[in-house]
């Protein structure tokens, strides 16, 4: 039932039914093709290969342990806690997902978490009547709205504390929780109060490492969430082989064949990132692009969006010394060529305390990694971005 399609002189794809493509992307893509969607997946029939993950975030949960979801960029860590989230609420156990992107300071946390009651109406509901009375909260038919309160912090405890009296059990995904790195030593006092009164509310966190997400995760003997930190659990890209599988299972829900030469080239251009593995196969599916002009788009896409995220991370940086430094982790170097790049870039002599502290921020960011004393950026496409000077 399949038939080569010759394109660009490589026979790149087999379609079959070519009918059902024609039935219109949104039926299709909602019901049988979720795979190339780009939003976070939602349920666990979408989301591939992470069957263990899931597992064990849901038993940790359920086993009322805070955790930590860890990886790069479009590995998919809103994708598990959205399916964890769906997973949970089939187990009678509300979630509240809070999407910290972009919330700079309490009245962000503030305004984030309220967005998030207000998609999770099984909660409010339940603590409307009380949140009611907090100072500067009011409660309509739309859900909460706040007006801007001068102290936010207490009104978000006060907010936590009315779910926990009245929610039963619960958990609150904090997405991107890095955006709270300015606002740590609050945040984490708020957190280990919540640890200490309300056993029924139990966190995951998500975001790259930097800032809070290390005192997070580390706590040293000062914080007080020390002997609390939550159970690490580290979301890898795909292997080749993983790559590989999801690339076809995505092609065949389109009724399609793809040549394996190609899908190779698609997995080694990736690195086996999800996220980049699904925009490309999204390029050739619903875009209908032919492989190389859906892998460059990919790439430019890719490299777009990894752009804006590296330029929000070096606001308040000192710019010049941790681009250097990034460039010259594009190809794997050692510390001293580091600091002699840091310096030309710089035109003068830098500490080595400076570099330690630049290297240690770019890795617990996770934009770049050290295996036995050499450091390399591992993210494709942040190290096109750097080879090919598009950042300055
Ligand atoms: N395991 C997976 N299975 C299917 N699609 C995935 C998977 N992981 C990620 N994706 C897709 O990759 C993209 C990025 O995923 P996302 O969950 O937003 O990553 P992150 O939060 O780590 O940046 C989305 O388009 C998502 O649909
Ligand atoms: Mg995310």
């Amino acid at each position: 039932m399949l038939n080569v399609v010759e394109q660009h002189g490589v026979a790149t794809i087999e379609k079959a039914n070519y009918s059902l493509l024609l039935m219109g992307g949104k039926y299709l893509r909602g019901l049988s093709m979720p795979l190339f969607n780009l939003n976070p997946k939602e349920s666990p029939k979408e989301l591939f290969g992470r069957e263990r993950e899931l597992k064990e975030l849901i038993h940790l949960i359920k086993a009322k342990r805070w955790v930590a979801v860890l990886g790069p960029r479009m590995v998919g860590k809103t994708s598990l806690l959205k399916v964890a989230g769906a997973e949970l609420e089939k187990a009678k156990i509300k979630v509240v997902y809070v999407n910290l992107w972009g919330a700079k300071g309490t009245n962000g946390l503030l305004r984030a978490l309220a967005r998030g009651l207000n998609d999770e109406k099984s909660i409010l509901q339940k603590i409307k009547d009380v949140a009611q009375r907090i100072e500067g909260v009011s409660v309509g038919t739309g859900g909460i709205s706040m007006s801007i309160s001068k102290r936010p912090m207490a009104t978000v405890w006060d907010l936590l504390e009315a779910i926990g009296n009245q929610a039963g059990n619960c958990v609150i995904e904090l997405d991107e929780v890095q955006e709270l790195a300015a606002i740590s030593g609050r945040l984490l006092k708020l957190l280990a109060n919540i640890f200490n009164t309300h056993p029924n509310i139990v966190f995951i966190f998500t975001g790259s490492m930097f800032g809070l997400m290390k005192t997070l995760l580390e706590p040293g003997a000062s914080s007080p969430l020390y002997g609390r930190s939550p159970a690490k659990l580290y979301l890898q890209p795909f292997t080749k082989e993983l790559a590989t599988k999801f690339l076809k299972k995505g092609f065949e829900e389109h009724n399609l064949i793809i040549k394996d030469e190609i899908v190779n080239e698609a997995v080694e251009r990736l690195d086996g990132i999800p996220g980049w593995l699904t925009l490309y196969g999204n390029n050739i599916t619903i875009r209908k692009l032919p492989h190389q002009k859906a892998l460059e788009e990919t790439i430019s896409e890719g490299i777009k969006i990894v752009k804006d995220e590296l330029e929000h991370f070096l606001e308040g940086r000192d710019k010049q010394a941790y681009l250097a430094t990034l460039k010259a982790t594009a190809t794997p170097v050692r510390w001293t060529e580091i600091k002699g790049a840091v310096e030309i870039a710089k035109a003068s002599t830098v500490n080595d305390a400076t570099i330690y502290r630049i290297i240690e921020n770019l890795k617990a960011a996770m934009l770049i990694e050290e295996k036995e004393n050499v450091y390399r950026i591992n993210d494709p496409m942040l190290r096109t971005l750097l080879l090919t000077s598009q950042i300055t």
